[in-house]
């Protein structure tokens, strides 16, 4: 089983002044905090051991809103990254969480909308001997790590932010690894930028032909929310859906209760002392009727 790591460090520098006193991961993306996304990515994906970093300032609010996970039927441990020293770092600050484990990282500001595609994650994952990581076709693959593909799929290449990308696969910020990720994460160097590349790190997957990339498909969703333009785009991507459906995205209420991790009971629990006027408790009450009636 995968552990969890999320990580909601950074300065959120391009986000200013919108977190100059404010995590980037706890903004808005409509009617939720930021993080309740790639947490639902998480759970989407049966991870319940989760290990979220952040900043010195930070982790308090975020413990806050989670605390230990325990009323959504996850264990939920922090742990702070003092410098935003890179993402690789996170294997690094995680080391005693990861234990014997094979982990799983996600950026805490990654919004997926995946659907189906999970379970072909899941079946990918299971046959991993290495690494794997996900391409989504993008139309400015300079502004991240770009992965190529042969017409089988076969992953080619991997290059961080290439001036000449050799395709349209951004790589997004959803990994998988086996827990050797531990040894090669405490060998690298940091890169000109002064950061521990997550890329350096598949890069020597990719050397050892341990790593494997997927495509995500189209009609899929994958947003870095890290820029005002793409924080707007998400908000208005979740609102479009859940209006048109009348279902919530990324609900962690509701997804732990669908998903077996709580009852009903703990979720009649968890939801009554919600404000009766937030249309996210009535969402929630709704569900509660309906389950209670089934
Ligand atoms: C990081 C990774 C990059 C990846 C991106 C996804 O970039 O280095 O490979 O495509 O996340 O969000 P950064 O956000 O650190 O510039």
């Amino acid at each position: 089983m995968y552990k969890g790591i999320l990580l909601a460090g950074g300065t959120g520098s391009r986000l200013f002044p919108l977190t100059k006193v404010f995590s980037k991961q706890l903004l808005p993306i409509y009617d939720k905090p930021m993080i309740y996304y790639p947490l639902s990515t998480f759970m989407l994906f049966g991870i319940r051991d989760i290990l979220i970093i952040s900043t010195p300032s930070d982790t308090p609010h975020i413990k806050d809103l989670l605390r230990n996970g325990r009323q959504l039927g996850l264990n939920i441990e922090y742990k702070i990254q003092e410098a935003p020293r890179g993402i690789a770092e996170a294997f690094i600050i995680g080391k005693d969480f990861i234990e014997n484990d094979d982990v799983c990282l996600i950026l805490g500001d990654n919004i997926f909308y995946m659907s189906d595609q999970v379970k072909d994650f899941q079946e990918k994952i299971a046959k991993n001997t290495g690494a794997v990581i996900c391409g989504y076709h993008v139309p400015d693959p300079e502004r991240f790590g770009v992965i190529e593909f042969d017409e089988n799929d076969k992953l080619l290449s991997l290059e961080e932010k290439p001036l000449n990308p050799k395709s349209n696969f951004a790589a997004v910020g959803l990994y998988f690894y086996k827990n050797d990720v531990i040894k090669k994460a405490a060998k690298l160097r940091p890169s000109a930028r002064g950061e521990l590349e997550i890329t350096d790190i598949n890069l020597e997957y990719l050397h050892e032909n341990r790593l494997q990339a997927m495509r995500m498909c189209r009609g899929t969703a994958w947003i870095d929310a890290g820029t005002p333009d793409s924080l707007m785009d998400a908000a208005q991507f979740v609102q479009m859906i859940e209006k048109r459906q009348g279902l919530k995205l990324s609900c962690i209420e509701e997804l732990a209760l669908n998903l077996g991790f709580i009852s009903l009971d703990q979720f009649e629990k968890l939801i009554l002392p919600f404000p009766d006027s937030s249309d996210y408790k009535k969402y929630l009450q709704k569900i509660l009727l309906e389950k209670s009636c089934a």
